[in-house]
């Protein structure tokens, strides 16, 4: 009876880990997340420090700077997650900054983002464009990694 209580609690202990394993890899590298503008934003690396590189492709109604892969820098600091994007290229150049701040919903699975548009020479901090993103993870990462081998 007595390993009885102790088997059940170790698979219970075991499936807690998992989960929490599965839990905090959903905001790791090689993920990509799709916008409902139908932008895509791809994590490619997170060092120990949860410090992010990655790329934004731009796919939003209304906006210049489309289908081009811009760098993205950022943070990663549990859920939180904080990035940024200078529209800046050789092949077309916005003269702005996005930064995106948000969280990784466990219960969506999806990343919410606030983010303001700041566009160089603005005198106002009413000219900063501001909104809100929510990310889906997209398998296209999948595909990439795929290709690479
Ligand atoms: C610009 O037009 O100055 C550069 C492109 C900005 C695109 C914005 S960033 C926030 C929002 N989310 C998107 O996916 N695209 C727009």
């Amino acid at each position: 009876m007595k390993s009885k209580v102790v088997f059940i609690f170790c698979v219970l202990l075991f499936s807690k880990n998992v989960m929490a394993d599965e839990s905090s890899s959903t905001l790791a590298a090689m993920s990509a997340w799709q916008n409902q503008r139908g932008s895509i934003f791809t994590i490619d690396r997170v060092d120990a420090d949860g410090k992010l590189t990655g790329t934004f492709i731009n796919r939003a109604q209304g906006y210049l700077c489309k289908n081009i892969p811009y760098p993205v820098v950022g943070w990663i600091y549990g859920t939180a997650i904080s990035f940024t994007t200078k529209w800046q290229s050789t092949t077309e150049s916005c003269n702005s900054i996005t930064a995106w701040t948000g969280f990784y919903n466990r219960d969506s699975g999806k990343i919410e983002t606030l983010w303001d548009l700041s566009i160089s020479g603005s005198t106002d901090r009413s000219q900063i464009l501001q909104g809100q993103d929510t990310f889906t993870p997209s398998p296209i990462m999948e595909n990439k990694s795929l290709l690479d081998k």
